[in-house]
This record gives structure tokens, sequence and C-alpha cells, in this order.
């Protein structure tokens, strides 16, 4: 048989970059995102702000973790993530990035952080690279972002892209509202493209209709990632406040609570006190001789 014709044994990983830990890539790259696209593979993504989840998300084979400025509101108290600052979100992906040995990193870039132009855009990239070791940077806005996408990914750092319901521009969108429906497709479809012409590794779609979801993925060669965007995209992402059902009061209707973790913690703090109040707690067992 000719060299030519030798057919090539794939290593296992390429095979399905995204099968659960050990068989799965070592590290996730960029390149796992489009294989999985070309594969039919769903990608899942998690945000995470601190160690602890971050290993546990990490170990649980979740295929990336979005250092997200969703913090605004999960970690930090603000009433949205407007306030967020590049510094702010710093030490939470440095401890995230530590955390992890296979999920790819992903560092929010905050409002006020690339606006202005490429070379701002660029230094917030490089910072959140150096100073807090992502693997990658997200920034929000299709063709309104185009340039500053382009010169970030022309500099070796990869960027996912964010269309859709944009939250650091909620006060411009007229608050949560659903984006694309009607003639606003047309309008996604050409943000889509723009972040995927700019260089963008993959997209995140946010609160779009899953038909318009759908026919964007279609279109993409890069992969979609959904939040509030229907079944048929690439892969889910899900604030792990959310989806762990920490967070008080509602969550958008796109949200599964896979879990009542304000429920746990409550009951345990309840039990806790009750126990010092009582003098139940410390035990024998939790006192040295
Ligand atoms: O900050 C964040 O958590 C996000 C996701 C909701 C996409 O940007």
């Amino acid at each position: 048989m000719p060299e030519s014709t030798v057919p090539e044994v794939p290593a296992a990983s390429e095979l399905n970059p995204f099968a659960p830990v050990p068989s799965g890539p070592k590290r996730v790259r960029t390149r796992h995102f489009h294989n999985a696209k070309q594969q039919g593979i769903p990608i899942t993504g998690l945000t995470s702000y601190d160690m602890l989840t971050a290993q546990i998300f990490d170990q649980a084979g979740i295929d990336f973790l979005l250092v997200g400025d969703s913090a605004g509101n999960n970690v930090f108290g603000y009433e949205s993530t407007l306030p967020v600052t590049v510094d702010e979100l710093i030490p939470l992906t440095r401890a995230v990035s530590r955390a992890v040995t296979r999920a790819l990193v992903i560092a929010d870039m905050p409002f006020g952080s690339y606006e202005t132009g490429q070379t701002e855009a660029l230094h917030t990239a490089v910072r959140f690279m150096k100073e807090a070791q992502a693997h990658a940077v997200k920034l929000e806005g299709g063709v309104r972002s185009r340039k500053q996408i382009k010169r970030i990914v022309t500099s070796g750092i990869p960027v996912m892209g964010h269309i859709g319901f944009t939250p650091q521009s909620e006060h411009g969108l007229g608050g949560h509202i659903i984006q694309g429906r009607g003639a606003a497709a047309d309008q996604l479809i050409e943000d889509a493209l723009a972040v995927q012409e700019a260089g963008a590794f993959a997209v995140v779609l946010e609160m779009v209709p899953a038909a318009v979801a759908a026919l964007v993925t279609a279109r993409l060669e890069i992969p979609t990632i959904g939040v509030g965007a229907g079944p048929d995209v690439d892969g889910q992402l899900m604030v792990w406040t959310d989806f762990a059902g920490l967070t008080e009061g509602r969550v958008p209707r796109f949200v599964r609570q896979y879990a009542n973790m304000r429920g746990v913690l409550t009951d345990a703090v309840h039990r806790f006190k009750d126990d010092v109040d009582s003098g139940a707690y410390p035990g024998p067992e939790h006192s040295y001789e």
C-alpha cells in the first residue's frame, strides 16, 4: 500500500475529544471545540469563580469554565455585571486556572475593558493571560466587536464571542429581553458571522429563540454555546449558582436546577447555630485531650 493511502488512525482523544476523563484530552484546547462540532459531541460549560467549584467541575469532565462577569452578581453583590472590573476578575480567574487540570479556562472581559478600541482590548486580554493564566477570553458583541476580536486573536489569544442578549448592554437593550426574534434574526446572523470572520473559536448565544439558534448553528463553522438558546446548538453553558440552586429568588426560564444548595446550606447553618446555642456542639469527639 503506498504511504499516502495508509489510513490515519486518529488518537483516542481526537476521536472523542469531549469523552469523560480519562479518555478525553489531557487538556481541552480550542481545537477540541472544533472537533466536537464536527463530530456532533456536545460541549459543556459552567461558570466558576473560585478554586473549590473549579476543582469539582473539572473533575466531573466539564469542558470549559467561564470566569464570568456574572461574578458581579454572584460574588461581589452588585445588581448587574456593569460595575465589575478587570482587577476584581483577575484573582478569581487565577484561582480557577490553578484548580483545573483539564478544562479550558475562559476569562470574561468586563464592561469598560475593551469597547474603546483594539489596543485597550488587547491590553485587557493580555492581562488575563499573563496575570491570571487564563486559556482564552470572552467578550460581548458581534459586528461592533469584530475589530477587537481580530486584534486579540492575531496576537495568539483565543476568543469566545457572545451575542444575542449581552448583559453588559442591558440598559441599551431595554432590559433582559430575548434577542433575534422576527426581523432581528438577520442581525443575529450577521453578528455571528462577524464573530466567526474575526477569528473567534466559539460563540455564546444568550437568550435567543431556539429556531434562530439552530439556524445560526447550521450557518457557522465554529461551535455555538447556548445560554437559553434551546437544544440545537453545539454546547450548553450555565451560571453555576443558578444550576446548583444557590441563587436567591427567581432564575431565568432556561435554567434547570440540579440541586438545592441554598436549602442544604440554610439547613446546615441553622443546625450549627442550634447546636452551639444548646451546647450540643462541640462534643467530646471534637475536643482535644
Ligand atoms: O458572565 C457570565 O456568566 C456570562 C454567561 C452568562 C454567558 O457571560
